[in-house]
């Protein structure tokens, strides 16, 4: 069993280590500055795991991604044959603002077990557990899945709470959501989270719909399966590069629904690290010599839990000198 104890304590590692290096971003209204900084340090460290990983879902493809882009090989080639999804920094807007809810984020299952797809927008529709399989669908009427949603929840509509992507694209949902009597929380950024507060009750959502982008809603499906939950997805290829790109990745079906099952097959695993605080993580700290960082982990065949990590400042800076002299502050701490 390659998906161990070992591998979550190193993948943690991976995600702590991409949130810190975001840290120095915070509010520097850089978002591609800050995407680099946690796309290098998630890089580095995969590449020094004992892994033969291939990047599935990643920051682009070769020809628009320097790194970290789908396809690219990660780790020392000695160790087992892994998929891996990343999402370096999820929400650069947050970053670059200084405001809640940005995440560093990967998934990793054995190859060949996590849909591999293409930079293009995905329908998504996620549901707690605790709603019967079949008592809703992305296809159904959205009167339909709220009522059957409040019948298995025994809720009246105006205590039902929907998360949705706040964009124009998605102005005639909001209109029959609210005419419903529903409440709704509207996201400016950051639907990986937005999708995994269906997960518990504590978080008062209780369904996550709407278009955002597709490599989102793979990861999103990773936690989600281990939580038990219910996630639908449709690409939405609208050009014809974006069916080319499609094509090669074997999509055949351009309007098909993915079930779950279909994008995580069997065990997988999922990192989330708070870079700002999140309804599920807090943000990076910075105490004294070192950065403590939360962590999300869902293993789908052992855990779900929040680990705390603690990281020297020394580290640190170390890296950024490295990589980037000109950005060294002067005084450190
Ligand atoms: P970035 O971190 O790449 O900025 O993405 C943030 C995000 O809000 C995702 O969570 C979401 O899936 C996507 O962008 C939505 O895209 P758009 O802003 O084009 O509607």
């Amino acid at each position: 069993m390659s998906l161990n104890k070992d591998l979550i304590e190193k993948l943690v590692k991976v995600t702590s280590r991409a949130a810190i290096n975001c840290y120095q971003y915070l509010g520097k209204e850089d978002k591609k500055l800050a995407d680099k900084a946690a796309t290098d340090s998630m890089r580095n460290d995969l590449n020094e795991m004992e892994i033969s990983g291939e990047v599935v879902i990643g920051e682009g493809e070769l020809d628009e991604a320097p790194m970290l882009y789908i396809g690219e090989k990660l780790g020392k080639g000695n160790g087992p044959n892994l998929d891996i999804a990343v999402d370096p920094l999820e929400g650069t807007n947050f970053v670059a603002k200084n405001l809640p809810g940005a995440i560093s984020v990967l998934a990793v299952s054995e190859k060949g077990n996590l849909f591999n797809a293409p930079e293009t927008y995905m329908n998504k529709f996620a549901v707690g557990k605790d709603v019967p399989f079949d008592a809703t669908d992305i296809d159904f009427p959205l009167k339909k899945n709220i009522s059957n949603i409040a019948d298995a929840k025994n809720k009246n509509f105006n205590e039902l709470t929907v998360c949705i992507l706040d964009r124009p694209r998605h102005t005639n949902i909001i209109n029959e959501l609210k005419s419903l009597g529903v409440n709704l929380k509207l996201i400016s950024d950051g639907d990986i989270c937005g999708a995994l507060m269906v997960s518990d009750n504590k978080y008062n959502i209780d369904l996550f719909l709407g278009i955002g982008g597709g490599p989102e809603g793979v990861i999103s499906a990773a936690a989600l399966d281990s939580y038990g939950c219910k996630f639908q997805g449709r690409f939405i290829f609208e050009t014809d590069k974006d069916k080319d790109r499609a094509k090669k990745m074997g999509i055949i079906d351009y309007n098909k629904k993915y079930e779950l099952s279909e994008i995580v097959k069997g065990d997988s695993i999922f990192c989330a690290t708070g870079i700002t605080e999140t309804e599920i993580t807090a943000a990076v700290k910075k105490e004294n010599t070192k950065f403590v960082t939360e962590t999300l982990v869902t293993h789908k065949e052992s855990t779900i839990e929040i680990i705390k990590s603690e990281e020297a400042i020394a580290w640190l800076f170390l890296i950024i000198a490295i990589e980037t002299p000109s950005l060294v502050p002067s005084s450190i701490g």
